[in-house]
């Protein structure tokens, strides 16, 4: 059957800027929290450094070429706040406007419209020494780097998104293992709400200009915790901690139906991690929006006597990280789930979904990715039956171009289409690569 997709369908590929840029010390860029946290022994898988990554900073005029080649027709980005503004706040650098005006007129040139993300978890180090995102003038901090971007980059950019999987904070600061590496979870509550704040005053400031064409939107991702027994109380209480307390919900609450939820609040005051909210803040997070996007990667499922095995397991010396169940249907769900539960009335883009290989099965098997293909076939499947149903899904952004810093599985998992090969900086298409080019010149697949 050919899966043929709607007229218009936006086509895509995300990347980074802490993920592919490299030029870390580079025409006055500043550092970021993940350029500091790479230096610490053992925060990174074989001990990666994003300091050269795929050196997008220098081979743009490639990267362009191969969205060319896959024949996408939006390309999805983010902003290097550390290279935009070196301190975070103050002197703008003006290498880095540049190089951000020379990728947009490159897309804008090849027909690929520029979607672009404020921040995808690279704060500028100098930030994170004054607090952070748990220091509440970050709100101010953030405003005055948005409205560099919006006087720079306004119209030119069609889907700009303030904030990329807000969860990476959550994690960077009370989980330790994604910069800056702290133990806090108070700290990290607080961050959070400061984080949906940022994002409430981003898209203030964005109305104040009127553009013509660009949208604001922004990016949560979505894994969806199912119990694994239904009607088991275990069970249950695990799949609702996964959504609402540690999940998705911490995000899409306060952005679509206002303040956190019961179950979230019940949760701070049970543990004393209320976090401060000032008179105003929910109304500020709440602003309507244009588009959301949706990081969709799997569904899980929770079952709590299985996850005692496994656990039991990986004290016995077994594989504790087993390759995961996959739930490519849970994107459907997902879907629906938006407009359902959150009431969401906006175009949706799912703006990453993809598959890692492992560095270690070798060359061939990274170029022959057919698991890749499958996978992401499945998904778009699912996402097809979604918009038969009626679901306003509006494009697709794989993740990712090319293979790229993975955070703290450093250069150990490939997403890309195309093979980083990370001595050369040669970028070699893959299966997926062709196959891909192959779905967007027919607008759908054939499975
Ligand atoms: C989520 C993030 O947005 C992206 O930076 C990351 O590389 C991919 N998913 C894969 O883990």
């Amino acid at each position: 059957m050919f899966y043929q997709f709607p007229e218009n369908f936006t086509w895509g590929v995300a990347t980074a800027a802490a993920q592919i840029e490299g030029g870390a010390y580079e025409d006055g860029r500043g550092l970021s929290i993940w350029d500091v946290f790479a230096g610490i022994p053992g925060a990174i898988k074989k001990g990666g450094r994003p300091e050269v990554a795929c050196d997008s900073y220098h081979l743009v005029e490639r990267d362009v070429e191969m969205m060319k080649e896959l024949g996408i027709n939006s390309y999805r980005f983010s902003f290097s706040w550390s290279r935009i503004l070196p301190d975070g706040t103050g002197k703008v650098n003006e290498a880095g406007i540049a190089y951000y005006k020379k990728l947009i007129r490159l897309l804008k040139e090849n027909g690929i419209r520029p979607n672009a993300t404020m921040y995808h978890w690279d704060l500028p180090y100098q930030l994170q020494l004054q607090g952070g995102f748990g220091n509440r003038q970050i709100v101010s901090w953030f405003t005055e780097y948005a409205k560099v971007l919006l006087d720079n980059f306004g119209d030119d950019v069609d889907f700009w998104v303030t904030f990329n999987e807000p969860i990476a904070t959550y994690v960077g600061y009370s989980a330790g293992f994604f910069a800056p590496g702290l133990h806090n979870e108070k700290y990290a509550r607080q961050a959070l709400h400061h984080l949906l704040l940022c994002h409430g005053e981003a898209v203030k400031l964005f109305r104040t200009y009127h553009f013509e064409h660009a949208k604001i939107g922004i990016v949560v991702d979505i894994w969806k915790h199912y119990p694994g027994r239904p009607g088991n109380e275990e069970d249950e209480a695990m799949a609702l901690t996964g959504n609402e307390i540690r999940g998705f919900g911490m995000f899409l609450h306060p952005l679509f139906l206002g303040g956190y939820s019961k179950e979230l609040l019940a949760y701070f005051h049970e543990n004393d991690l209320m976090p401060v909210v000032e008179e105003g803040d929910f109304e500020t997070i709440r602003q309507p929006i244009d588009f959301y996007g949706l990081n969709f990667y799997n569904g899980l499922y929770d079952d709590a006597e299985k996850m005692r095995e496994r656990e039991k397991q990986r004290k016995e010396g077994g594989n504790y990280q087993d390759r995961p169940e996959s739930h490519p249907e849970a994107v459907c769900d997902v879907l629906h789930m938006l407009v359902e539960k959150y009431h969401l009335n906006i175009p949706i883009y799912i703006t990453e979904n993809g598959l890692p290989y492992d560095d270690e099965e070798g060359k061939e098997a990274n170029l022959n990715d057919d698991r890749r293909i499958d996978y992401v076939k499945d998904v778009l499947k699912w996402a097809h039956k979604a918009i038969e149903e009626g679901i306003d899904l509006r494009g697709y952004y794989l993740w990712s171009l090319m293979d790229n810093f993975e955070w703290s599985a450093g250069y150990c998992a490939r997403y890309g289409l195309y093979y980083t090969d990370y001595e050369t900086l040669e970028r070699i298409p893959k299966k997926s690569a062709k196959w891909y080019a192959d779905v967007t010149r027919r607008n759908g697949f054939e499975a």
